[in-house]
C-alpha cells in the first residue's frame, strides 16, 4: 500500500537473496525505518519485540526465519531447534504455527544442500498467498459494505458510512492489503464516502500508531479515539459496522483478537451494529474448537502498561521518540494481549474465499473440501 506516493510490502527479500528486509513497527508512526534481518536470531526478535506484528505478517516473517536458519545449517537439528525457537516467539497468532509446518514439511525430504533454496521458495509462496487473500477478503467485504450502506435509513445515508475497527488488521500487519482494514481500501476505490472510528488499542496503541499511519496515507478520513469511547458511540447511532481482524479463528467460529476486542463485539450486539471478522484461511485452527478454554493467551511485559511511548512536543527534546512512565512508583500491571469473542457475537466471517457464517457449519462450507 501507499507511503508517500511509494508501494509499499510489510516485508521481503532483500537484493542479496540471503537476508530480509521489514519496516520497523515499532518506529511508527513518527519514524518510517527499515531493518535488515540476517540470521534466524534476528528474525525471532523482531516477532517477539514486535518490529513486526500482526498474525499473517509474524507467519511470512516466521517462514523467512527458518530460510535464515537453513542458511546456516541445513540439518535435521538445527531445523528442529530453529522451529521451535521461532514457534515460542509468540503464542496466540497460529497463523506462526501454520507457516512454520510449511516451511518445515517442504524443506524435511530434501537433502540438506537443498533446503535453504527450498524455504526461501516456500516463504515467498507463503507471501503471494496472503496478499492474494487478502485482497480477496477486501473484495467480499466490499461487497458486504456496499449491502450495509445502501440499506441505512434515507436520512443517514447522506453521512459517510462510519466503520469502527480495533487494533491494527491493515496491511502493515500482513504483506500488504490488510485483512479487517482490506475492504475499507477496497470501498474508498470504489467511491464510498466513508469513516473509520479507529480505537487507539492501549497498550501498544496499534491503532493510534499504525491503523492511523495507514488509513492517512492512504486517503482515508478517520478519528482516534480511547478505547472506551466505542460503545458510546454505537448507542449514538455513529457506528455502522465494526471490523476486526482475528489472530486464531477455532473451527466453531470463535475469534482470539488484540485485547479489547470482545468489549466492542458486546457493545456491537448490545446496540444491534454488524459486527464483522476478516482472515485469511492461515488463521484458522482447525485443532481447536472452544476457544475460551483452548487458545493460549500471550502475557506480554507489564512495562508496556505501566509506560507509553510517543512523541516529546516541548521542551529541548522536541521532536524525539521517548518512552514516560504513566503509574505511581510501585503500582504492578498485567497485560494480557488478546481476548477470546465467541462465534454467537460475530455476524459473520469475512474470508478469502467468501463470507461465512461464525460457525462449523460456515467454515465448512468456505473450507470443507480441502
Ligand atoms: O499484538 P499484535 O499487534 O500482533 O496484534 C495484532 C492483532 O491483534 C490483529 O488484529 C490480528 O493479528 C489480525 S491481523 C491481520
Amino acid at each position: 500500500m501507499n507511503i508517500d506516493g511509494r508501494a509499499w510490502r510489510t516485508i521481503g527479500l532483500e537484493p542479496d537473496g540471503r537476508s530480509v528486509w521489514v519496516i520497523d513497527q515499532t518506529q511508527l508512526p513518527h519514524r518510517f525505518v527499515t531493518r535488515s534481518l540476517s540470521t534466524i536470531h534476528q528474525a525471532a526478535e523482531a516477532i517477539s519485540s514486535m518490529v513486526v506484528r500482526g498474525a499473517p505478517l509474524i507467519g511470512v516473517t516466521g517462514a523467512y526465519g527458518l530460510m535464515l536458519a537453513l542458511q546456516d545449517d541445513a540439518g535435521d537439528e538445527a531445523l528442529s531447534a530453529a522451529f521451535d525457537q521461532l514457534n515460542a516467539t509468540r503464542p496466540t497468532a497460529v497463523n506462526l504455527r501454520w507457516a512454520l509446518e510449511r516451511v518445515r514439511d517442504r524443506v524435511l525430504p530434501l537433502p540438506s544442500e537443498q533446503r535453504a533454496e527450498a524455504a526461501r521458495e516456500e516463504a515467498g509462496l507463503i507471501a503471494e498467498e496472503d496478499v492474494a487473500m487478502c485482497s480477496a477478503i477486501g473484495d467480499h467485504g466490499l461487497t458486504i459494505i456496499q449491502q450495509l450502506a445502501a440499506a441505512r435509513p434515507a436520512a443517514r445515508r447522506s453521512k459517510p458510512f462510519q466503520l469502527l475497527t480495533h487494533c491494527n488488521a491493515g496491511w502493515l500487519a500482513t504483506v500488504d492489503w490488510g485483512t479487517a482494514l482490506a475492504p475499507i481500501y477496497k470501498a474508498k476505490r470504489a467511491g464510498l464516502d466513508l469513516h473509520v472510528w479507529v480505537d487507539e488499542t492501549r497498550p501498544r496503541n496499534q491503532g493510534a500508531s499504525l491503523t492511523a499511519y495507514e488509513l492517512g496515507r492512504e486517503g482515508i478520513p478517520h478519528t482516534v479515539i480511547v478505547d472506551n469511547a466505542g460503545g458510546h458511540l454505537m448507542q449514538n447511532g455513529e457506528v455502522d459496522a465494526v471490523i476486526v481482524g482475528t489472530d486464531r479463528t477455532t473451527s466453531r467460529g470463535d475469534v482470539c483478537n488484540k485485547i479489547g476486542t470482545y468489549l466492542k463485539a458486546l457493545a456491537a450486539h448490545d446496540n444491534g451494529v454488524p459486527f464483522y471478522v476478516a482472515l485469511p484461511a492461515s488463521t484458522i485452527d482447525w485443532s481447536l474448537s472452544d476457544g475460551l478454554v483452548e487458545i493460549p493467551i500471550e502475557a506480554r511485559s507489564a512495562q508496556e502498561v505501566i509506560a507509553i511511548q510517543g512523541r516529546v512536543l516541548d521542551g529541548p527534546a522536541a521532536g524525539s521518540v521517548a518512552e514516560v512512565q504513566l503509574t505511581p512508583e510501585g503500582s504492578n500491571g498485567f497485560n494480557p494481549a488478546f481476548d477470546v469473542t465467541p462465534a454467537r457475537l460475530v455476524t459473520a466471517l469475512i474470508t478469502d474465499r467468501g463470507v461465512a457464517d461464525a460457525s462449523e457449519e460456515g467454515l465448512k462450507s468456505l473450507y470443507g473440501l480441502d
